[in-house]
């Protein structure tokens, strides 16, 4: 490759993409619904909205709320269950020809790993483990703001399937250093951030949250800078290749998190803006090489000074 022609390529858990740019779980659908706006086949990678063991039918409205430099959602996991996507997504899904990984959601350990068998199937090319759910085997605490549960589940799932793990951490702990390192330790193969930083916003003239779940998590540009961070921190305690996600707008944004140590990168809110954002992005990553004398993409991860 030369400069003309950069090399966007990278390596994640043993797969190749042909650049870093894929989606955010829960912000693309299951990709198909996207596939009039931009060429599915030029992505990096097509992350799906979770699937769980049996449909779900979503937290009541409303479940978004526009917030500064951001949304808040509270979708509440809606879909139509590892069956029904097995048999009516999986199959369109596949006709891409770019690695598809499925984000999984479960209560327990057990719903997990039920789902990581099930999910062993051709034309998934790995998994990403949403650890940001509630353990109803331990009052509802979420499995990703405590080290022992964030381990145990990822070597539940780890020994579940031969796909790659990837586990998606949740910023919304004291040090997220410490749970990388869990999953690190527990066989993850790769590492995600950052899931959405909860919160809450209010409607003061009818003194009720805005959504109806009352607190939801925000995402978006407004939580870029933490993205940053928590990926620069985690790129220096673990040895695994990173997913960096958080409020990428554009390449520049992208950028930012690469710098930062990470492999490849998510866009999710900027699809409810531009559904053609990523075909931005990815041809932004390409003028910044050739601006930069950059032949190889994969040359400036974690090359923050
Ligand atoms: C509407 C919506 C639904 C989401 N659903 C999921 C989900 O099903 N599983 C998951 O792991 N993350 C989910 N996320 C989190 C995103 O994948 C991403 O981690 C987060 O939004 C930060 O990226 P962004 O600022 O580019 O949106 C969701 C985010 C949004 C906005």
């Amino acid at each position: 490759m030369s400069v003309a022609h950069p090399d966007l390529t990278v390596e994640i858990a043993g797969l190749t993409l042909q650049n870093p740019v894929m989606s955010a779980s829960g912000t693309f659908g299951y990709g198909t619904e996207y596939a009039e706006y931009l060429d599915l086949s030029k992505l990096g990678a097509i992350v799906t909205k979770a699937v769980t063991l049996e449909a779900r039918e979503g937290n009541p409205p409303p479940r978004v709320r526009e917030t500064p430099a951001g949304m808040l959602n509270a979708i509440g996991l809606q879909n139509p269950g590892a069956e029904a996507f097995i048999r009516e997504k999986l199959p369109e899904l596949r006709e891409f020809g770019v690695p598809v990984i499925v984000n999984i959601s479960g209560r327990s350990v057990d719903e997990f790993t039920r789902l990581a068998e099930m999910l062993s199937l051709d034309g998934v090319d790995a998994l990403e483990v949403n650890i940001s759910c509630p353990n109803v085997e331990h009052e509802g605490m979420t499995f990703g703001v405590d080290c022992e549960m964030t381990g145990r589940l990822t070597e539940a799932v780890c020994a579940a399937t031969d796909l790659p793990v990837i586990v998606k951490l949740s910023p919304n702990v004291t040090d997220i250093t410490v749970i990388a390192r869990a999953a690190e330790q527990a066989g993850a193969d790769a590492l995600s951030l950052i899931n959405t930083l909860l919160g809450m916003s209010i409607d003061v003239e009818r003194r009720r949250p805005h959504l109806g779940n009352m607190t939801g998590g925000l995402s978006g540009p407004a939580i870029r800078p933490v993205a940053v961070r928590m990926v620069h921190q985690v790129a220096q305690a673990v040895d695994l290749p990173l997913i960096g996600m958080g409020g990428v707008m554009c390449a520049n944004d992208a950028l930012e998190l690469i710098l930062a140590g990470a492999t490849a990168v998510a866009v999710g809110t900027a699809n409810f803006v531009e559904p053609a954002s990523m075909e931005e992005v990815i041809r932004g990553l390409a003028d910044y090489c050739r601006r930069h004398q950059v032949r190889r993409i994969a040359e400036l991860v974690g090359a923050v000074a």
